[in-house]
């Protein structure tokens, strides 16, 4: 018994010290097997850090994306949100300054909820951990959706936006921050050799990370849909309007789209 516990301890000490991302994964990090596993296992271990590593790393602009974020979304006080891949509940805890009906905040990894579960007085109504590829909201239970940083690391981003979707009511809207590569050539030489030579030493050395995280970010950034293609998608499953607004060169980008009203 002692001995079966002594490996079981062995064998869980070095699942947690085996990287959720290796060199291979991350030529082709959307194609990965269980993805979804993996992005859960990442964020699990940087959720203590995520929000100093955030903040220092973007010197200080996530703030003002999410910020901008929420003014696109148009926030009234009959509006009830739904914060999807909410994590540590950064952009709910904004949105409640904006005073909508209810706000609500979902993710899977059960860490980073638990960070935000820390903070009291911010206002969120309830968190819940729960998957965006299926959500356990009926449908047309919210007027705005809203996901910050999330849908790049979706399994399948399809389901995911059909999911905002769904749970939207008729002229609701879902609103997307999302990294996206700077257009201009200059500006995306620069933002390249910081988000993959320097970001990822110093984000990894500060949070103390061994999951690969920060070796992956800027890894699913480049093989991820720009713009115009992430309209199309939103299109795609449904909205009837879909327009991005790119924030700082284009490092990152905010889709605003609509239900039918
Ligand atoms: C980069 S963090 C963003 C957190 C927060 N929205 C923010 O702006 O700081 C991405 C979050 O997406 C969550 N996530 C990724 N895929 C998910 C899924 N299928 N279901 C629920 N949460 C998911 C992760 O657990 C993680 O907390």
């Amino acid at each position: 018994m002692i001995a079966a516990v002594i490996l079981l301890r062995v064998v869980s000490r070095e699942q947690q010290d085996q990287p959720a991302w290796t060199p291979d994964l991350l030529h082709a990090p959307h194609d990965a097997p269980d993805k979804a596993s993996r992005v859960r296992t990442m964020f699990n271990a940087i959720a203590p850090r995520y929000e100093l590593v955030n903040a220092l790393c973007s010197g200080g602009r996530d703030a003002a994306w999410r910020r901008r974020t929420i003014r696109l979304a148009g926030v009234t006080r009959d509006d009830d949100v739904l914060d999807i891949a909410t994590g540590t509940g950064d952009l709910a805890r904004a949105f409640a300054k904006a005073q909508p009906r209810s706000i609500v905040g979902t993710d899977f990894a059960h860490e980073m909820l638990s960070q935000a579960r820390l903070v009291t007085g911010g206002g969120v109504d309830r968190w819940c951990e729960a998957d965006a590829l299926r959500l356990p909201f009926r449908d047309q239970s919210f007027s705005i959706t809203s996901c910050a940083f999330g849908v790049r690391n979706f399994r399948d981003l399809d389901t995911g936006l059909a999911e905002m979707h769904r749970v939207l009511r008729p002229g609701g809207r879902a609103v997307i921050l999302e990294f996206t590569r700077p257009r201009n050539a200059i500006a995306r030489g620069f933002y390249e050799l910081y988000s993959n030579r320097l970001m990822p030493v110093f984000a990894s050395w500060v949070s103390g990370d061994k999951s690969g995280a920060y070796r992956y970010l800027p890894k699913s950034v480049v093989s991820f849909l720009d713009a115009a293609q992430m309209c199309e998608r939103l299109r795609g499953v449904g909205f009837t309007e879909a327009h991005a607004t790119p924030l700082t060169m284009g490092v990152v980008t905010v889709y605003v789209a609509t239900t039918t009203a």
